[in-house]
């Protein structure tokens, strides 16, 4: 098992060449009217979620937890379905799915505050 960090990670650059593909896509076809949905996949799929995993692989305590890995799941189903959902957005069908993607997001990042708030940044070290 390689861990929740390296799970934050791997996703994370999943996030970040789709983003890109879909970036250079943008340039290519001189189309950018979806660039706020790029840049969601790129700063929540990617930024966010590479920044967390950094957090879980600097601090074990907080990684081994049930809250980390409902963290994973929130976050991961929050980008899921929030990027389409600005896509919807943006091109007039509904605003649902960025509502629900948007909850999810953030009772990820509570999930995230909780576990930082408990465990703090480090791996503990003998007094
Ligand atoms: C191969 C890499 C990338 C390419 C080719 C690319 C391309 C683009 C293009 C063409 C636009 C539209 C610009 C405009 O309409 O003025 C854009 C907007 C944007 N991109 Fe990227 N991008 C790339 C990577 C990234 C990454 C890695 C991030 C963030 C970590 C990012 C964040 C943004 C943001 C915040 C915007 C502005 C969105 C808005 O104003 O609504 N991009 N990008």
């Amino acid at each position: 098992m390689k861990g929740i960090g390296f799970a934050f990670f791997a996703l994370g650059v999943l996030c970040a060449l789709i983003g890109m593909a879909w970036g250079i896509q943008m340039s290519a076809t001189a189309n950018h009217a979806l660039s706020p949905a790029h840049a969601h996949l790129n700063l929540i799929g990617w930024v966010t979620m590479a920044l967390m995993g950094a957090y879980y692989t600097l601090t074990p305590a907080a990684a081994s937890t049930r809250l980390a890995k409902i963290h994973l799941a929130l976050t991961t189903a929050g980008v899921i379905i929030i990027v389409p959902g600005i896509v919807m957005a943006l091109t007039q069908q509904g605003e649902t799915a960025a509502k629900i993607g948007s909850v999810l997001t953030i009772a990820g990042m509570i999930c995230f505050g909780v576990n930082v708030l408990r465990h703090g940044l480090g791996a503990k070290t003998a007094p």
